[in-house]
């Protein structure tokens, strides 16, 4: 059986610990300017059918680093986009590389990639989750606060692919979340569900942004229009309004607070330049930490 990273509620618990654990380690590997090459002669599939930076470059970089090689793969320039079917890509791909990263728009395509692969498949995100910005959150929290008990995380604005995840990531890790999010644009039922089924950790929904923050050691926002909801924009723009990271908000949480983001942001939206600038501010911390966390995983899938 191979191992894959679908979902983080899905991962378990003792790969989840470990992936932190070493990704801490390999961080301090690196910035000691020392080599670990134990993915030498490995290759990584890496399918993109969104746009991406910090995904991209990080698993590419990642690999290179661990001795090993990533192949990009865009569906304009592949079979893919031509209609290939998900269950004859992944059978294909897996006779040529070691692991396979994809970044879509259904969840059903990365489970159906990891139902017919015969290597690990990594969920580069999709709409419904985005494991792998998730365990580079947690590694940002753990270098912070050095321990996750006890710890308040508030989550502003779109139930969306990052909120779902961190609602997971945070039961797992024993991380009290509260979410505020205005009314039709919550979490997915199913994720929050299996939170308050886990119990390991408080969940709250609120609609008032204040609410979640007050006290919380971490504050988290995502864009209000995700990839793929471009014609929603305007209609976001309004009912998000209010649903931001800024120093009114940043007042309501702890002194000691950071204040993250996924990344790509929209600065004046769901997040203000000041906030973004600010002495609270972790976002390139977080950015950083994608690196880490994926090269841990990396190693933990491909070679056990
Ligand atoms: N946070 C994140 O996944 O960024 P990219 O879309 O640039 O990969
Ligand atoms: N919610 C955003 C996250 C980007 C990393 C999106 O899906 O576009």
């Amino acid at each position: 059986m191979t191992k894959d990273l679908l979902t983080l509620a899905s991962f378990p618990d003792e790969d989840f610990f470990k992936v932190l654990e070493r990704a801490e380690l390999l961080k301090a590997i690196h910035a000691r300017g020392e080599e670990r090459l134990t993915l030498r002669g490995r290759s990584l599939a890496m399918v993109f059918e969104k746009s991406s930076t910090r995904t991209r470059v990080s698993f590419e970089a990642g690999m290179s680093q661990l001795g090993g090689h990533a192949i990009f793969l865009s569906p304009s320039d592949t079979q893919i986009g031509r209609g290939e079917e998900i269950r004859d890509t992944a059978r294909v791909l897996s006779r040529y590389v070691d692991a396979i990263m994809v970044r879509t728009y259904s969840q059903e395509s990365v489970e159906e990639m990891a139902k017919y692969a015969s290597v690990p498949v990594i969920n580069g995100l999709t709409d419904k989750h985005h494991p792998c910005q998730v365990l580079a959150d947690l590694l940002t929290i753990k270098e912070k606060f050095v321990k996750f008990q006890g710890l308040k995380l508030a989550y502003i604005g779109d139930g969306n692919n990052m909120a779902n995840s961190l609602v997971e990531g945070c039961i797992k890790a024993g991380i009290d979340i509260s979410l505020a999010c205005p009314e039709g644009y919550e979490p997915d039922p199913g994720v929050l569900a299996w939170a308050r089924e886990t119990g390991r950790a408080k969940m709250e929904l609120t609609r008032e942004p204040a609410i979640a923050a007050a006290g919380a050691d971490v504050l988290y926002t995502d864009v209000w229009a995700s990839m793929g909801q471009e014609s929603e924009k305007a209609q976001r723009q309004r009912h998000f309004k209010g649903f931001q990271i800024n120093q009114g908000l940043i007042s309501h949480a702890k002194p000691s607070c950071i204040v993250l983001h996924c990344l790509p942001a929209h600065r004046g939206e769901e997040i203000t330049d000041e906030a973004m600038e600010g002495r609270n501010s972790a976002v390139f911390d977080q950015a950083e930490n994608r690196l880490h966390a994926q090269k841990a995983l990396l190693e933990l899938l491909i070679t056990g």
